[in-house]
Parts: C-alpha cells; sequence; structure tokens
C-alpha cells in the first residue's frame, strides 16, 4: 500500500496532478483511490464525471474516489460507532448540570479542527481497510494541509496531556464524583468516564498508527505542485521546510501550467504574453536549486481545462511519459534515513533535514524529554529516544539542509557502566 499527497499554493494543479496520477495508476493496474480531503472539492469537476460522495465510488476501471464530508462525519459517525455524539452529549450534559448554560456547553464539546481531524482518520479507515494498492490524496492548500499533517503529533501529545489534567478539573468541580447529573440532563448517558476514556484511548491509538503511517516514507510520500511563479515557488520552498519539519517524506516537485517550453520565441508574442513566459523562465531556473535532491517534472499549461479521463491522460503523459516503461509514479527518491542518530566521540548526534531555513529561523528548546525544533513558525516536538533523554544538548548547526543537534550524556542521568560503555563505543 503506498499514499500520495498533494499540495501546494490554491489554484497551482494540486486536484488536476493528483486525479491525473490516481489515473494513470488505475490504468498500471493498481488498486487505486483517489481522496479529496479539500473541504472546497472539485476532484468530481476535474474527473469530469458524477457526483463523488463521502464513501469510495467507482469511477472508472480500477479506480474509485471519495470527497470527505468532514463535517457530516463528525455530526453522525464519528470515532467507534456514534461513541463521540455520546460523549459529546454526556458532557455537555454534564457541564450544564454543572450550572453552564446548555447552548455554551455544547460550544465547548466542539473541539477546534475536529473535522479535519476526521479527515485523516477517513484516511486511516481507507488505510486499514487494505482494498488497495495505491491512496491518492487531492489535499487541501499548503496552509491547511500543514495543519492537517501536524495534527496527529500535536494532538496526540494534547491527549496525553490534557487527559489526567482533564479528570482532574472534572472532579475538582465536583462534576466526575457525581454519579449522574440530575433527571433534567438525563438521555444517552453511557457509563460516563470509563466511555470517555475509552473514547480518549482510541483516538490516541488511531492518531499514533497514523501518524506511523505517514511518516514512513516507504508508504507515505508528499508531491509539491506548484506554478512557475514566485509566489508559488516561495510556498513550495516553505511547505517543503515544515513537512521535513513534522516528518513527512516530500520526494517530488511537479511545476504546472507551464507556458513555454522554451521553444516560443517571444519576440513574436503579445507583450504581455511573452512578459508573462519570460518570468516563467526566470522561476522555472530557480526551481531545481531549490529542490535539489527531488526530481522536478514539468506540466505544459494545455490551453484549456483539463477535465476528464481524456485531458487528464495528457497530464499524465507529461509527468510520467506515455509508455508503461516509463516513470512509475510511485517511485521516488530514497528517504531511508529522514531523521538520524549517531554516536560521535561518546556524544551522539541526532541529525533532522530541514532544508531552505536559515540558522536564524531555527529555535531549539529542550522540554523535559521532548525537543521542541521551531522554524518560522512551525513547531515539531520530538519525542527523544530514551538514549538521548539522558544526555545534555551540547550543541547544534545547521549546514546544508540538516539541522545537528549534539548530546552528551549527562553523568546524573547515566549509570556509570553505561556512561563508560557509550564513551568507548562513541571513541571507536
Ligand atoms: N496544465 C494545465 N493547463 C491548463 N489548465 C490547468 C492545468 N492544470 C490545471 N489547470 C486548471 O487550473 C485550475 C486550477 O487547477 P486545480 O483545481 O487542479 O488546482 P488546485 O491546486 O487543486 O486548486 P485549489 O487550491 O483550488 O484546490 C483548474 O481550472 C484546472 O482545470
Ligand atoms: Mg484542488
Amino acid at each position: 500500500m503506498r499514499i500520495l499527497l498533494f499540495t501546494g499554493k490554491g489554484g497551482v494543479g494540486k486536484t488536476t496532478a493528483a486525479a491525473a496520477t490516481a489515473l494513470r495508476l488505475a490504468g498500471r493496474g493498481h488498486k487505486t483511490l483517489v481522496m479529496s480531503a479539500d473541504p472546497a472539492h472539485s476532484l468530481a469537476d476535474a474527473l469530469g464525471g458524477g457526483p463523488i460522495g463521502d464513501r469510495p465510488t467507482e469511477v472508472g476501471s480500477g479506480l474509485m474516489a471519495s470527497q470527505v464530508d468532514g463535517l457530516t462525519r463528525m455530526q453522525h459517525h464519528w470515532i467507534g460507532g456514534g461513541t463521540w455524539p455520546a460523549i459529546t452529549d454526556w458532557l455537555s450534559a454534564t457541564l450544564s448540570a454543572g450550572g453552564l448554560d446548555p447552548i455554551v456547553a455544547e460550544e465547548l464539546t466542539v473541539l477546534p479542527g475536529l473535522d479535519e481531524l476526521v479527515v485523516l482518520l477517513a484516511l486511516g479507515e481507507e488505510v486499514a481497510g487494505g482494498l488497495y494498492d495505491a491512496v491518492v490524496v487531492d489535499c487541501a492548500p499548503t496552509g491547511q494541509t500543514l495543519r492537517l499533517l501536524a495534527l496527529p503529533d500535536v494532538l496526540d501529545r494534547y491527549l496525553e496531556r490534557l487527559y489526567p489534567t482533564h479528570q482532574r478539573m472534572l472532579r475538582s468541580l465536583g462534576l466526575l464524583g457525581r454519579s449522574r447529573p440530575s433527571d433534567s440532563t438525563s438521555g444517552p448517558m453511557p457509563r460516563g468516564r470509563e466511555v470517555l476514556a475509552l473514547a480518549v484511548h482510541r483516538l490516541h491509538e488511531s492518531l499514533a498508527a497514523l501518524r506511523q503511517i505517514l511518516t514512513d516514507p516507504a508508504i507515505t510520500r508528499v508531491r509539491l505542485v506548484l506554478t512557475p511563479e514566485s509566489l508559488a515557488l516561495a510556498e513550495a520552498r516553505r511547505a517543503a521546510t515544515a513537512l521535513a519539519l513534522f516528518g513527512y517524506a516530500v520526494d517530488g516537485v511537479i511545476v504546472n501550467q507551464v507556458a513555454d517550453d522554451g521553444e516560443l520565441d517571444l519576440s513574436a508574442m503579445p507583450i504581455w504574453v511573452a512578459a508573462w513566459a519570460a518570468a516563467q523562465r526566470r522561476v522555472l531556473d530557480d526551481v531545481p536549486a531549490s529542490f535539489p535532491e527531488l526530481p522536478v517534472r514539468l506540466v505544459n499549461h494545455l490551453g484549456n481545462e483539463p477535465v476528464g479521463a481524456r485531458s487528464l491522460d495528457e497530464v499524465a503523459d507529461q509527468l510520467y511519459g506515455a509508455s508503461p516503461d516509463d516513470i512509475d509514479p510511485l517511485a521516488g527518491p530514497d528517504f531511508s534515513a529522514l531523521m538520524q542518530v549517531v554516536a560521535d566521540g561518546g556524544n551522539y548526534l541526532l541529525r533532522l533535514a530541514i532544508p531552505h531555513a536559515r540558522s536564524s529561523e531555527v529555535t531549539l528548546n529542550r522540554v523535559g524529554d521532548e525537543l521542541a525544533v521551531d522554524v518560522e513558525g512551525h513547531r515539531r516536538l520530538l519525542a527523544l529516544p530514551g538514549l538521548l533523554s539522558r544526555c545534555q544538548i551540547v550543541g547544534a548547526a545547521l549546514a546544508e539542509g540538516v539541522l545537528t543537534v549534539r548530546f552528551e550524556p549527562d553523568p546524573d542521568r547515566w549509570p556509570e557502566d553505561l556512561l563508560r560503555a557509550a564513551t568507548r563505543a562513541g571513541g571507536r
């Protein structure tokens, strides 16, 4: 099973590239699902067939498509077949029994970002179902996608921390001590704490599993789509940094809507066309240097909107070649070591790829057993492996897109014999 995510600035061609790739994969015999995770769905329009619902529908031979409806899913069937509505009812009943206005109480049970989370869980469900060889995800524009992809990490930690606190808080409010609220708040009354605990636990587990799948470069790859415009390129570069920070493997760049493949005689063009094409050329020249480690594929501006299988096939031909022996849409560069820990002279070095970041933009903070890496407003909390959690950070450097953090065993936290062994191993 492989997962390909397509993201980039608004309007650059994410949906077009995702749909064309899914069609090509299906055409080459892979059972494929193309899934829109963008709340402003346009996958059905791009495919040019009938409507596409929240659940996968067949749109071609070997090709299924779905447009996840986060809001409806959230309202009707979230987590463990209806557990969530039961929890929200219980929470709002409990909170209003505690004296809160029922409307305010209901509002409080809606977590922000929940509809996005539902989209992720929908992806997790399809992956777990194991029906497909490939799942192609048409993502929302970059900012939203980054929030979505940071969610498993962020929410998982949030739940981990919130849950005990949350229990204490409810108890201190006298809400957990009560066997059940008054009859006026009855209604769906799950076994309170246990149901809540179970749901939080389940959510925690689904998120951890999802995070593992999405950050496994052998399964999930992200493709950045841009147009040859400086803003789209800048956004793609920032996305590459943030995605790497969160542990996602970006394995390709697609430059779409290229007006001039280098053959045009610009002097024979109307002035605005010539200026547009020349501006595109300047950006195109910068693309390979921005992503030196990644394959860059170009798609021409087709002159009309690529809607429907025939036009999308043309896009796929440009991306992957027309013959089955050409580029495999699933193939990409090897990413065996996005994050590495290596021994070095009695110390340990943690290496993390964060392309395009400048050292002035990177901040490191040790928070207990975690390392907080902040890059331009994005924060990744890296859980330090046991070995490193017993070390002190003694240095850090950023060079050629790789952040290296030096850890030195902390004698106070290391048993004497282990420390000697580590020093010996490192010194070798
Ligand atoms: N190579 C191309 N040539 C001509 N038109 C194109 C090409 N690629 C995409 N388009 C058109 O550009 C518009 C935007 O493309 P698309 O919907 O794929 O972008 P998107 O990145 O998914 O946008 P959004 O951010 O709104 O989801 C569409 O009308 C699409 O048909
Ligand atoms: Mg789109």
